[in-house]
C-alpha cells in the first residue's frame, strides 16, 4: 500500500467533498462581506451566516442568539479570560483547572496568575482519571476539559455541573468541548455550562472557524470592540450594542469557514465514530510486549507508549511509511506528567479510515516494535 494513511482526526479532521464544494462555490459565486451591505449579493451572505449561526445552535441544543463565532477553541478560550475579567472584576477569582487540560485551556488562567489576576487551583481526578466528583474544591470558575486529547474519555459533563453547582450556585462553568464534539451529542442546555467551544477544523469545516457558546450573552462584557458589533454609539461616547452573542464579534467574520462549517456538521452525523477501527487496533497492540497502551479500551482515541523508543523516533519511522499519527506531549503536559511519561503516540480515526488502513498500521508497528 503506497497511499498515506492519515489516523491523526483529533489534530485535525480531514475535509468532507462537501465542505471543499460549499466554500468553492462561495468564493466563486457569492462572495461579499456581511453585514454591511445592502446589496442582494452581500445579503445573500448575511442568510448563508444566518444559516450556519442556527446550523450550529441546533447542533448544541443553544438558540442562535447563544452563538459566537471565533478562531477556533484555542481563540475562545483566552477570549473566555478576558470576558469573564472585564465582568467580573474580582482579582481574587479562583479559578479549578485540570491534569486533563490542552495546554489552550489552562494556560491563558496561569498566566494571569502569575501578574495576581486569579489564583489556579486543581481540580481532583479520580484512579480512572476522571473528575473526581467526591472531592470538588470551591472555586469561582470551573474549567472543565469534556474529553481529554490524550485519554478520549468523554467526561460526565451535566453531572460534574450539576455537582459543582450544588456547592457553589454561583459557579462561571466553561467547557473545553474541542474533542468531544466529534465524538458525543452536546446538549448545552443539559450541561447548562456558562461557556463551551470547539474549533470547526476538527469537525471537517476548515481552520480559522471556531464556536463559543455563551449562556447568557446580555450579562457579559466585550472584550473586543470594532465594526459590526453595535448598532450605534451615543452622544455621549455609550454603545449600544448588537443583541445576544452578535456583540462579541467585532471585525469581519472567517466567512468562507463559516459557510463550510455547516457542511461540516451535516457530514458529522452520517460518521459512526469508528470504534470498530479503534476497538482491532486496540487488541492488537494489546499483544505486543513492548507496547503499554495508556487509554481504556472504549476510548475515542488510542495512545500508547513504547519501551525503550523515544515517541519521536516512532513517529518518525511512521512517517516515512507514510503513516500519520500523533506523536509528542500533545500540548497537554499536565496529564502527560501525572502519568511520568514525557510523550505518547496516538491514533485517531475519521469517517476516511478503512478495516484495511488499520491492518496496514498494525502491521507495521509491529515491523517497527514487534
Ligand atoms: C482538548 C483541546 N482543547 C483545545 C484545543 C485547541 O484547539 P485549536 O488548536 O483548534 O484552537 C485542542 C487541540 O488539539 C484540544 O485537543
Amino acid at each position: 500500500m503506497k497511499k498515506f494513511v492519515y489516523m491523526d482526526a483529533s489534530a485535525s479532521w480531514l475535509k468532507p467533498q462537501s465542505v471543499i464544494e460549499s466554500e468553492a462555490d462561495f468564493l466563486a459565486n457569492s462572495y461579499a462581506n456581511a453585514g454591511r451591505g445592502i446589496c442582494g449579493r452581500a445579503e445573500k451572505v448575511d442568510d448563508l451566516v444566518l444559516e450556519s449561526r442556527r446550523k450550529i445552535a441546533n447542533f448544541i441544543g443553544a438558540s442562535e442568539k447563544n452563538i459566537v463565532w471565533t478562531n477556533g477553541s484555542t481563540d475562545a478560550l483566552n477570549r473566555i479570560v478576558n470576558i469573564i475579567k472585564n465582568t467580573v472584576a474580582d482579582k481574587n477569582l479562583i479559578v479549578a483547572v485540570s491534569d486533563l487540560d490542552h495546554h489552550s485551556a489552562r494556560l491563558p488562567w496561569e498566566e494571569l496568575s502569575k501578574t495576581g489576576g486569579c489564583k489556579t487551583i486543581l481540580l481532583n481526578l479520580d484512579k480512572n482519571l476522571d473528575f473526581d466528583f467526591d472531592k470538588i474544591p470551591q472555586a469561582d470558575v470551573f474549567v472543565i476539559t469534556a474529553m481529554s486529547n490524550v485519554l478520549g474519555v468523554p467526561q460526565d459533563v451535566s453531572g460534574f455541573i450539576k455537582t459543582v453547582r450544588a456547592k457553589n450556585p454561583n459557579a462561571i462553568t466553561v467547557v473545553d468541548a474541542a474533542q468531544y464534539v466529534a465524538h458525543e451529542k452536546i446538549d448545552v442546555k443539559k450541561f447548562d455550562c456558562d461557556f463551551l467551544v470547539f474549533s470547526g477544523h476538527k469537525i471537517g469545516a476548515d481552520t480559522g472557524v471556531g464556536v463559543m457558546y455563551i449562556k447568557n450573552p446580555e450579562f457579559w462584557q466585550c472584550d473586543k470592540f470594532g465594526g459590526g458589533m453595535l448598532k450605534r454609539i451615543l452622544d455621549n461616547g455609550d454603545l449600544i450594542l448588537n443583541q445576544g452573542g452578535e456583540k462579541f464579534e467585532a471585525g469581519t467574520l472567517p466567512l468562507t469557514q463559516i459557510v463550510g462549517i455547516k457542511s461540516a456538521v451535516e457530514e458529522l452525523k452520517y460518521w459512526d465514530g469508528g470504534q470498530d477501527l479503534l476497538d482491532y487496533m486496540y487488541d492488537e497492540l494489546s499483544k505486543i510486549e513492548r507496547i503499554k497502551i495508556i487509554t481504556a479500551r472504549k476510548a475515542k482515541i488510542l495512545s500508547f507508549v513504547i519501551r525503550d523508543m523515544h515517541v519521536l523516533d516512532f513517529g518518525g519511522m511512521m512517517g516515512v511509511r507514510n503513516i500519520c499519527l500523533r506523536v509528542g506531549n500533545m500540548c497537554a503536559s499536565w496529564i502527560h506528567n501525572k502519568l511520568d511519561i514525557d510523550g505518547s503516540v496516538r491514533i485517531s480515526v475519521g469517517p476516511w479510515n478503512t478495516k484495511e488502513e488499520a491492518k496496514y498500521v498494525v502491521e507495521n508497528i509491529k515491523k517497527i516494535v514487534g
